[in-house]
């Protein structure tokens, strides 16, 4: 059975650099921060954004815990806000969009912040780097952010980047994900 975590990976893997700058738009319980963390190294930085101060004191905890090099930056804002924090190009973006595991449903991403990190994150976006965004279609808001997404991705041009969907599509409510790869 395919491992959607493992795939995220597989497709990050390939586009993360030593010394880059890296940013977790959704940081909820900091798994994803942790691993751009590790990925880009004591020479490189990592932002990370969350709506949700839990967010931030959990992902704070499993940082500290974990050992990682002391390279990040946890910022309790909205993602739609990013460029009022980074300016330089960044290597790669993770959004695990949806609500924090274990927390308030109601607090979950939506689209109209997420258009607008989404369309800021692909400004930012270094040549061979990577977006990887995660769509929860079992829920209606999710269901919507993924149309959304789907409008606006398939329009970037193929000259610029390669924009790939994984979905299983025996199983239409399961996760999926796109990669948007720079070229
Ligand atoms: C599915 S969770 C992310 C899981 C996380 N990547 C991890 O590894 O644990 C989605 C997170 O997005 C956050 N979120 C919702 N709207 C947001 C916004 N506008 N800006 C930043 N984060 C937001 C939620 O608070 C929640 O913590």
């Amino acid at each position: 059975m395919i491992d959607l975590l493992a795939m995220h990976k597989h497709f990050l893997g390939a586009h993360m650099k030593k010394g880059g700058t890296a940013v977790d738009f959704t940081m909820g319980n900091g798994h994803d921060t942790l691993y751009l963390c590790e990925s880009v190294g004591d020479e490189g930085h990592v932002y990370a954004f969350d709506i949700q101060e839990q967010a931030i004191v959990n992902t704070e905890k499993l940082l500290r815990d974990s050992g990682c090099p002391l390279n990040w930056t946890l910022i309790h804002d909205s993602h739609a806000n990013v460029l009022n924090y980074i300016n330089q190009p960044i290597c790669a973006g993770i959004f695990n969009l949806g609500w924090l595991p274990g927390a308030d449903r109601q607090v979950t991403t939506r689209r109209e912040s997420t258009a607008a990190a989404v369309e800021a994150a692909l400004g930012l976006l270094d040549s061979d780097g990577i977006l990887l965004i995660a769509v929860y279609p079992g829920h209606e808001e999710g269901r919507l952010e993924g149309e959304m997404l789907e409008a606006r991705l398939s329009k970037v041009s193929r000259y610029d980047m390669s924009v790939s969907k994984l979905q299983i599509i025996n199983s239409p409510l399961s996760p999926y994900f796109y990669a948007a790869e720079r070229k």
